[in-house]
Formats: structure tokens, sequence, C-alpha cells
């Protein structure tokens, strides 16, 4: 049995969902179920014997530490954390209690209870830190890509939380002996994004004749990986990673902000048509820029793939593709989440941009 934090958000509901289809092994769910946690994500497995949801807080130890002793997993693969850049700007409190205290918490309850395993289970027990490209900081257009080896520079609250919770699970290995390894993974896209991401936001704010907006000139630059993609890089690295090492994630996908806009839009424009030949891209609005706003992410993926044989499965084409499809597919759950919390963080993070 594995226990995962975090999995009723975007990714981890992803990662959940494929290890049911995938494996027989059961997988206990702990996650507090913040504005972004969606059971309705996981819906599918709802009376499948080997997914446990538990509703609490990494930062619990008590609780956790009563999880770990009594279901035993192998492993933990910690999702668990607040993860929007514009919400850590506007109160990054959560993102510190969460992503560095409860990141704390989580290990010190891991660690007494790997403490106590028998030796063969000790040392095969692993501690997955998902983690992001941000704790690198931003680079400039010709620079090289992220390596493991970049130095850490993060930019905002989030990825100086984030950087945080890196730099504690590599403490707890090199001083106690944890064996953790670490993944940094560009940005991700697909099933289940919460629409407050880029992405996501397009696909919702075109279809319901909302403005696109784009903040600052568009020309940031982000590395896509489709999130299935991202699943499937843990389950490698979780099987075969080296003990206390770092691997990167990316699906060498440069691209500019502005293009991300007009592939969405012209997707829609081909899936979804308006009357009258009329374009989504219409709808886009230039924005006040994000504050500290990181000009380029871009992840150099050659050590899970020379170490681990890892590659991804899909390329941008094809995974947007999937990925606007699910979004009019889908509709049920998008407007579940519109909730009266997310529009007023709509009126929060926009209405002041002029
Ligand atoms: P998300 O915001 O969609 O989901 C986070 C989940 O964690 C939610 O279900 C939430 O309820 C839960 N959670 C928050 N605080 C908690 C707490 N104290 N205890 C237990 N559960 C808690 O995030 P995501 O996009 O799925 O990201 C998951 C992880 O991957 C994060 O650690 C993030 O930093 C990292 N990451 C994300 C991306 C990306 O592009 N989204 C890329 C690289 C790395
Ligand atoms: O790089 C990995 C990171 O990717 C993860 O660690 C984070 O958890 C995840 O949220 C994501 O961070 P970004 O800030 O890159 O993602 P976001 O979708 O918020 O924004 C992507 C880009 O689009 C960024 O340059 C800001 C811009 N943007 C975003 C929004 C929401 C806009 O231009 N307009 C918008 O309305």
């Amino acid at each position: 049995m594995i226990l995962v934090t975090g999995s009723a958000g975007f990714i981890g509901a992803n990662f959940v969902l494929d290890w049911c289809a995938q494996y027989d092994e059961s997988v206990i769910n702990l996650d507090k179920l913040t504005y972004a946690g969606n059971l309705e994500s996981l819906a599918s497995l709802k009376d499948n014997p080997r997914h446990i949801f538990v509703q609490g807080d990494i930062g619990d130890a008590k609780r956790v530490a009563r999880l770990l002793a009594e279901h035993q997993p192998r492993a933990v693969i910690n999702f668990a954390a607040e993860s929007h850049v514009d919400r850590s700007i506007h109160g990054p409190e959560e993102f510190i209690q969460t992503n560095v205290v409860g990141t704390f918490h989580l290990l010190e309850a891991v660690r007494a209870y790997w403490g106590g395993l028998p030796d063969a289970e000790k040392s095969a027990f692993r501690f997955l830190h998902v983690s992001t490209d941000e704790v690198y900081g931003s680079l400039a257009k010709d620079e090289p890509a992220f390596t493991e080896t970049h130095r850490y520079e993060p930019n905002s609250p989030y990825s100086a939380s984030k950087a945080a919770s890196d730099h504690l699970v590599r403490a707890y290995h090199h001083t106690y002996g944890l064996p953790v390894l670490t993944t940094n993974c560009s940005n991700n896209y697909g099933p289940y994004h919460f629409p407050e991401k880029l992405i996501p936001l397009l696909i919702v704010n075109a279809l319901a004749g909302k403005p696109l907006p784009v903040y600052g000139d568009g020309q940031q630059i982000r590395d896509w990986l489709y999130v299935k993609d991202h699943c499937s890089a843990i389950r490698c690295v979780l099987e075969k990673g080296r003990v206390g090492e770092v691997y990167n994630v990316g699906g060498w996908n440069e691209k500019a902000n502005l293009d991300i806009v007009h592939i969405v839009c012209g997707l829609l424009d081909e899936l979804r048509p308006q009357a009258e030949g009329k374009s989504y891209a219409e709808q886009i609005t230039f924005v006040t820029d994000r504050p500290g706003h990181d000009r380029r992410y871009a992840i150099d993926a050659r050590k899970i793939e020379r170490e681990l044989g890892w590659k991804p499965a899909e390329t941008f084409e094809t995974g947007i593709r999937k990925t606007v499809q699910w979004y009019l597919d889908n509709q049920s759950w998008v407007n579940n989440v519109l909730s009266g919390d997310y529009r007023q963080w709509l009126e929060k993070n926009y209405s002041e941009r002029a």
C-alpha cells in the first residue's frame, strides 16, 4: 500500500486514477480538501476498495502517525501543497503553513514510522516529494534549461515555500538517512486542472464569452508537460530512482503564453465553432502583469531519461487537443468547481488589473 497526499487536487487525482487503473496495490489518499481539492475528480473510485480517502492535514503529525501505523505503507508520495502563484502573492501565509510547516510535520511523522520498520522494509521504504521547476528561478532567453544542480533562486512566496520544503526533504535524507526522492517538474496541463490556472482558465472563459486575460506582454515562457506524463515519471522515479537523488521532469515544450492562448483559441474554433466564423481569439485582453513574474522556465530532462529511461508519451499538440476536448466533454465538472469562493478569487485577482 502507498500513502498519497494531496490527491484530490489536479496532479494527485490524475496520479491516483492512473495508479488504480494500472496496479492492484491500494492507495490511502490524505487530503485536506482546500478550495483546490475536489472529490468529484475521484468519483470513479468511489466504490473501489483499493482507494481509501481520508480528509486531513499533512501538518497534523498525530493524525499522519496514526494513518501510517494503521496502514503500514511502503511509500509516501507528497503532492499536498498550496500551488497557485497568484494566490501566494495575495496571501502567502497559507503557503508557509502547508508547504513548509506541513511538510516538516509530515517528514517528522514519516521519520518516526520509518525508524520503527524492520530492516528489509526500512530499506525498501521511499518518501517521494513532488516539487516544481519554479524553485530554480527565472531564465534569460538564451540560458540553458534547468538541470538538477541549478542553484535555487525562488522568486514568489509559492516557489520560496516549495524551495524550503525541498531543502527539508534533502536534510531528512542527509541527517537521518530517510530514503527520499525529489522530482522537480515543469508546468502541467490536462484533465481536472482547476480553472484558476492559465490553460483551463482560457478554455472556461472562452466558452463563457469572457475576456482571456494575458499578463503583461504574454511573452513569458513555460515548459508544458501533459499531466499523465508527469504521473508516469513519478511512478518511474518511485520504482527505479536512486535514493537521495533529484530528478527534473519536463516535456521539452517551451511556449510563450500568448502562443498558448492562440493554440487554445484555434482548437476551440475548430471543436466548438462560434457563429459567423468569429474566433475566440477576439476575447484576448492584455492585463497588468503578475508582480515578480518569472520570464522563462525550461527543464533539462536528460537525467531521468538517461538513468531511468523515462520519456513523455504526449507531444504538446496531442496533449493540448486531448485537454481541450476533455473540458468540452466535462462541463459538469467545470460547473461544479465554479463556486462562490472561486468567483470571489476571480474578483480579487482580476478586478485590479488594468
Ligand atoms: P492543486 O492545488 O491542484 O492540489 C493540491 C491538493 O493538495 C488539493 O487537493 C488540496 O486540497 C491539497 N492540500 C492543500 N493543503 C493541504 C494540507 N495541508 N494537507 C493535505 N492536503 C492539502 O495542486 P497541483 O497542481 O495538483 O500540484 C500538486 C503538487 O505538484 C504540488 O506540490 C505542486 O507544487 C507540484 N507541482 C505542480 C505543477 C503544476 O503545473 N500544477 C508542476 C510541478 C509541480
Ligand atoms: O512551473 C511549474 C508551476 O506551474 C507549478 O509549480 C505551479 O503549481 C503551477 O501553478 C504553475 O505555475 P505558473 O505560475 O507557471 O502557472 P499559471 O497557470 O498560474 O500561469 C502560467 C503562465 O500564464 C504564467 O506566466 C502566468 C500567465 N497567466 C496566468 C493566468 C492565471 C496569464 O497570463 N493570465 C492568467 O490569467
